[in-house]
């Protein structure tokens, strides 16, 4: 049977708030095989009983089950709109209507919005961190037939109505380059609504808009008042409209958040809370009136998905004493988020608990590597009534919390830590026999889940938490087989095009807070842009979005900021070599000299590697877009890096000027070798690698690579090891102390116990779990084909090894799950795969001697090995290696 599976808007499920690029697709299931979709017909109503039809596409005939953009689409601001679709396939079946989905559309034009930004804070509290209230009482006459609100703020803020807080989002409206795009939430409130009196309100906080980020420690970056926008959107029965906005006439106060920043934590005195303030009949005439703040409201934009949300909670695994006798709450996880506490203590007694990593070696609380930044909640009890508290507008990375001060038993089920971060479908999973590998896959999505808090951050817990554009490089890949990440990165895709200088540069973080303010620090007064393997992220970001999902959209938004990158490398090289101001290099590589952070790769070597990669793919993505005079030209440019490579950093012997293993990954994995060095170039990596007894010693750039360059040139075997090794350094030491995140250094906590200088030593920072895209693309084999990008076409290719006994490993595609599990016993794999309706792959066979059970499959011999071409379904395959 031919079934519809799930419906998307711009890749989110039922989303609220969508603009006008709107992108429809849909999964498709079939207990067949080889099903291809033939044909689709797409509707477009405002009821769900498709009454009311805005849109019907016709039969289509066509295999895209998505990004299928309506053309002549017109969609009202504001609406509620339902759309199914019927698809028939190549068996002559057809799935008949799905049932609905749906999408609501934000505000499309942005001279619609009436509501001001409002604020209850003056200039004189710019150097405040303290919350405000904002409050307004409305009158509904009639009966509502729907209700939309859209809201936003400069700052942080938490929405209610009628005393409810609306909707599930926490640190909205999250973290852009706030100036040049600001994005906006809408809720469905139509059934929160009374006739009669209703109260909407808000309460804001500083966060990142004007709190104090970064290590070079200033505030206001984008401005020195918190403010609100709401506008609220009522149809009455009558189909009568009314528009209930912020304006002067609404009311501010101070909140109980009497301090919140994202690094230091909150403070919140219950007794400064107001009872009933945001329920209909509060008298509020002692609150003040606010004031209104300009803001161009053409920035903004509607958020479909990815909200900051609690997404799981975690109950303590044990509360002990430390031998320094402070009280701690271990939670057995390190993550992000906060700690939720039920308290009952007298009026005025006090909560205060400090989050943290990590114990030192003794067993104490270790907070030097928090540096600056505070982790600390402080509550103040109103009453003898059970309280239960959680902050609003700050959070944590931790594993551990210290309790300094709690009226009565301190027990277990008073504490819960809360996960928090942007919300994304799970898509991958992997699975093996080994068990440290499982853990160190762990590891790595829990480095995501830490680190994917709206925008891409380098770790959690210190005073950073930036969006470091190397790191988001880095491990994007892998983020993107662990989960759906094209709203999360598309969004912050926007602001890199947006805060990229003039002339092309990327800023090291994105949002960028670094530019102008950063010259009293002796790292970046070398520079706060342009870094290599940092700004390619501008690149290499959206070419990985567009070949997991195939989607030439965000290629298309993001070209004039991919092209302007390349571009402002071509300026300033000097010939071919890249190497501008501030570069990271080999970041914290353990070849680096004692106490260093940059490896021994010379920034010549990798800087002109990237521009080389980067040019490459922006030639690759004018091709996409049919761009051919660009291609062209990118291609051209391509070849000269090349050999320009080729001439500085290869010797006449063949062997590379640079002795170090990144400069061999690079060059390898980069394809930038001579042919005729190749073997030499692989000769030498594996010699680097002996040196080092089978460890190795790279930094941010060569380690996402290792393993690939390896099995990408015979050496499987090798990479596998290097997986495996399990003392210091390597992924799996990390493991086998304990780890239940990556860590930022390999030696972050050393085998004797000792920790990685205090002035960098995060224990959450995901940049080494890029490791995480080498056991789906090789070990599980799953990899994308550049031809046919998005899954659509499936290259399976596992590579048998590593003394695994099992691999069990699964993407779930736009088009569904494409599978990859295998078993080996007496040298006989049996591997099951399935590839999902309305694609194909090609599976290929490692090391097949003797094909065993075929399951139907028609194998061809190549050269190097067996392979079939499959069409869509589940197919389990027998065979006999060495
Ligand atoms: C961050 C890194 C970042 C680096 C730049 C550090 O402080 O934590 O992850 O990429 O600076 O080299």
């Amino acid at each position: 049977m031919l079934t519809i599976k799930r419906l998307t808007t711009n890749y989110e499920v039922n989303p609220n708030g969508i603009g006008k690029e709107i992108q429809f697709g849909w999964v498709l299931q079939s207990d067949r095989r080889n099903v291809l979709q033939e044909a689709y017909q797409l509707q477009i109503a405002i009821d769900s009983q498709f009454k009311q039809v805005i849109y019907d596409s016709g039969l289509v005939k066509s295999e895209a089950s998505h990004q299928i953009s309506p053309l002549g689409l017109e969609l009202k601001s504001m609406q509620k709109y339902y759309y199914r679709v019927n698809v028939t396939d190549n068996k002559g079946e057809t799935t008949g209507y799905s049932e609905p989905g749906y999408f609501i559309t934000g505000i499309l034009q942005s001279e619609e919005w009436q509501a001001e930004f409002i604020s209850a804070e003056t200039l004189k509290d710019a150097e405040n961190a303290k919350g405000t209230y904002i409050r307004k009482a409305f009158q509904v006459p009639k009966k509502i037939k729907s209700a939309y609100v859209v809201s936003t703020a400069l700052g942080l803020y938490h929405l209610y109505l009628n005393g409810k807080k609306i909707g599930n989002d926490q640190m909205a409206p999250g973290w852009t380059s706030y100036k040049k795009h600001l994005v906006y939430q809408l809720y469905d409130i139509t059934t929160e609504l009374t006739e009669g009196e209703n109260v909407i309100g808000a309460m804001l906080g500083a966060g990142w808009y004007k709190g104090k980020m970064g290590f070079v420690g200033l505030r206001n970056h984008y401005g020195k008042q918190t403010a609100l926008l709401c506008q609220i959107k009522l149809t009455y029965e009558d189909d009568t409209t009314e528009v209930i906005s912020t304006n002067k006439n609404w009311k501010g106060y101070d909140a109980p958040v009497v301090f919140s920043e994202i690094y230091d934590g909150e403070i919140y005195d219950a007794q400064l809370e107001q009872r009933g303030w945001n329920k209909a009949g509060f008298n509020d005439e002692a609150w003040r009136t606010v004031e209104s703040i300009d803001f161009d409201k053409k920035v903004l934009q509607p958020q479909g998905g990815g909200r900051v949300q609690v997404i799981e909670t975690i109950e303590p695994k044990r509360i002990f004493k430390t031998p320094q006798g402070d009280t701690v709450i271990d939670f057995g996880q390190n993550l992000t988020g906060w700690v939720q506490f039920k308290v009952k203590g007298k009026k005025g007694d006090k909560v205060e608990i400090t989050c943290f990593e990590v114990l030192d070696k003794d067993g104490n609380v270790y907070l030097d590597n928090l540096r600056g930044a505070k982790q600390t909640l402080i509550y103040y009890c109103k009453d003898e009534e059970e309280a239960v508290y959680e902050p609003h507008f700050t959070f944590q990375g931790f594993q551990y919390a210290k309790i300094t001060s709690y009226p009565g038993e301190i027990k277990v089920c008073n504490f819960e830590a809360q996960v928090v971060h942007s919300k994304m479908a799970p898509t991958g999973s992997f699975e093996c026999s080994n068990p440290d590998v499982n853990q160190l896959q762990h590891n790595i999505l829990w480095g995501l889940k830490g680190n994917f808090l709206d925008i891409p951050t380098d770790c959690p817990q210190r005073n950073e938490r930036l969006g470091w554009t190397g790191d988001a490089q880095i491990f994007c890949r892998t983020a993107s087989y662990l989960v759906n990440t094209y709203t999360f990165f598309s969004k912050w895709l926007r602001d890199v095009k947006a805060d990229q200088t003039p002339e092309g540069g990327v800023p090291h973080v994105v949002p960028d807070i670094l530019t102008g303010k950063s010259d009293h620090d002796w790292l970046l007064s070398q520079g706060t842009h342009s870094a290599a393997a940092w700004a390619d992220a501008a690149v290499i970001n959206p070419w990985t979005l567009y070949l997991t999902f195939g989607d030439k959209q965000i290629l298309k938004e993001q070209y004039d900021s991919m092209r302007s990158w390349v571009e402002f490398m071509r300026t300033h090289a000097e010939g071919v070599v890249w190497n501008y101001k501030l570069q990271f290099g080999d970041w914290v590589a353990l070849d680096a000299k004692e106490g260093s952070y940059f490896g021994a790769t010379p920034n010549e070597l990798t800087g002109t590697a990237y521009y080389a990669y980067s040019t490459e793919l922006l030639a690759k993505t004018a091709k996409v877009l049919g761009k051919e005079e660009d291609y062209k030209t990118y291609t051209k440019l391509h070849q000269e890096v090349v050999e320009g490579f080729q001439k500085l950093f290869f010797k006449a012997d063949g062997t590379m000027t640079a002795q170090t293993q990144t400069a061999h990954i690079l060059a390898l994995h980069f394809n930038l070798v001579p042919e005729a060095y190749k073997e030499k170039t692989v000769e030498g990596l594996i010699k680097l690698l002996n040196k080092e007894n089978g460890h190795l010693v790279t930094g941010f750039v060569g380690t996402p690579y290792f393993c690939h360059a390896l099995s990408k040139n015979g050496h499987t075997k090798e990479a596998y090891e290097l997986l495996l090794k399990d003392d210091f350094p390597s992924w799996l030491y990390q493991v086998k102390m304990g780890a239940t995140t990556v860590w930022e250094h390999w030696d972050g906590l050393k085998p004797d116990g000792s920790m990685w200088s205090a002035d960098m030593n995060s224990f959450n920072h995901y940049a080494y779990g890029a490791i995480g895209e080498w056991l789906y693309r090789v070990v599980a084999g799953l990899e994308i084909d550049e031809e046919k990008p998005g899954y659509k076409h499936t290259i399976i290719a596992p590579h048998i090894g590593g003394d695994l006994d099992y691999v069990k490993a699964s993407y779930d595609s736009i088009y569904g799950k494409v599978t990859s599990n295998w078993e080996v016993k007496d040298n006989k794999v049996s591997l099951e795969v399935t590839v999902p309706a309305n694609t194909t792959a090609t599976l290929y066979l490692d090391q097949a001697k003797q094909i065993v059970e075929t399951d139907g499959i028609t194998f061809n011999q190549g050269e190097t090995c067996t392979y079939a071409t499959l069409g869509s379904g589940s197919y389990r395959v027998v065979y006999e290696i060495n």
